[in-house]
């Protein structure tokens, strides 16, 4: 079958530039007064993996269209919009997909990144989410490039069970080949993110806490969120991060560590031995919309300001446009400015219902994690 649902029914037009400019002063603030902090840019809506519950094979199948070349923006369009972006106050950037790696020529995207400095002087936090099937061999080129650090997915230990979860035939040795190799290139420090589904890999979480505990990484554990419409999302399946410490604990005392910054995703704990961290990602049981700061840029250029929208600006046709760096500047701080986004917070509501107003949500290979 061969189906095709993103982009989705897109209701916003080209970003109103109009009337008065907004210069970018690095202090932009939303409806609810979140300032505008970080950008991820998704580089390709293709993965070499199919996660079962990112893009099921049913859904993502050999007939799936995925975007035409031309329809990407280029590295030029990405590294005029992030700059744009940083002016108005950005210092953190980072590349998703799909599996950003698969993007020809990765590293000269990065290079371009790297160069931009926030108005203070600062260079940026410049990281990239990867499946680590591709980082043994990119880890160095892309450190030499000036990419900061790396996060990894990795969703399971055992060999079986994770072939199961990436339906794609790839083993875990060659994530921790990845994980290595970014070590060694010093892409520090090096995040492995585990998304969690009840029922599937939970009885990973102490093994994997067990592996990586001492070996300066930071492993994380996401709660199976309902972004998109493919994975056929139940509550059933969302293990609460509570629990998850739970059980960590019986086996590794932990102890509560402050949060690095405001708008940090995850909830920080130590090993009580000294030997580290973990963190958790509770999206499901403890919503943090209320410091989200991330705004995020498609494949083809469209501006989403939630993981969970229906609809994205469409800013590749403004930067094809002719439009100037201050027209789109405005453009971008107009529509900041108007963002009242806050999905997880009211998840299951009628205002969910209404903010999504009857749209199929984006998928999460096309917006990026
Ligand atoms: P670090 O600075 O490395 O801690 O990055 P991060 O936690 O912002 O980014 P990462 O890409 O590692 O995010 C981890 C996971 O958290 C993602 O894969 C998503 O599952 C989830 N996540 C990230 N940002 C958001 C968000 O804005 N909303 C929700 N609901 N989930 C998010
Ligand atoms: N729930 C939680 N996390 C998810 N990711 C992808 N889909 C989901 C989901 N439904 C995570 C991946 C990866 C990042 C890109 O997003 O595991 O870490
Ligand atoms: Fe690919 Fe990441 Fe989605 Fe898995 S979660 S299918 S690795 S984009
Ligand atoms: Fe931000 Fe939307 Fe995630 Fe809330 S649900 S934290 S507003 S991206």
């Amino acid at each position: 079958m061969s189906r095709r649902i993103i982009p989705v029914a897109d209701v916003s037009a080209m970003p109103d530039i109009a009337g008065a400019p907004l210069t970018p002063r690095g202090t932009l603030v939303d409806a609810l007064v979140r300032p505008l902090r970080d950008l991820r840019i998704s580089v390709t809506d293709r993965c070499n993996f199919r996660c079962v519950y990112c893009m099921p094979r049913a859904v993502f199948g050999k007939d799936y269209s995925f975007l035409p070349h031309g329809a990407l923006l280029t590295f030029e369009e990405i590294e005029r919009a992030a700059r744009l972006f940083v002016a108005h106050g950005v210092d953190k950037i980072r590349l998703t997909g799909g599996e950003p790696l698969l993007r020809k020529d990765i590293e000269r995207l990065v290079e371009r990144l790297a160069t931009l400095t926030t108005p203070d002087g600062r260079s940026l936090d410049l990281t990239l989410t990867t499946n680590g099937s591709l980082l043994a061999r990119k880890a160095q080129s892309l450190k030499n490039a000036g990419l900061t650090r790396v996060t990894v997915s990795l969703d399971a230990l055992d060999n079986a069970l994770f072939k199961r979860m990436n339906d794609a035939d790839f083993a875990p040795s060659a994530v921790l080949d990845g994980i290595a190799a970014a070590q060694a290139a010093g892409l520090a420090p090096v995040k492995i993110n585990m998304v969690v589904k009840h029922g599937t890999n939970d009885a990973e979480i102490v093994p994997m806490a067990r592996h990586f505990k001492g070996s300066g990484t930071v492993l994380r554990f996401i709660e199976y969120m309902d972004v998109g419409t493919s994975n056929g999302w139940n509550m059933t399946e969302v293990l609460p991060s509570a629990d998850v410490v739970a059980r960590i604990a019986e086996h590794f005392p932990l102890v509560p560590l402050e949060a690095h910054t405001p708008s940090e995703t995850a909830q920080r704990w130590g090993y009580a031995d000294g030997t580290g961290e973990i963190g958790v990602i509770s999206s499901v049981t403890r919503a943090f919309c209320g410091t989200c700061t991330r705004a995020r840029l498609s494949t083809e250029g469209k501006l989403y300001l939630c993981l969970f929208a229906s609809a994205g600006h469409d800013l590749r046709a403004l930067l094809r446009s002719g439009a100037t760096d201050d027209e789109i500047a405005t453009a971008i701080g107009r529509i900041w400015q108007a963002r009242e986004d806050r999905y997880s917070q009211l998840r299951g509501s009628a205002a969910a219902d209404t903010a999504s107003n009857g749209l199929a949500r984006v998928e999460m290979s096309y917006i990026g994690g």
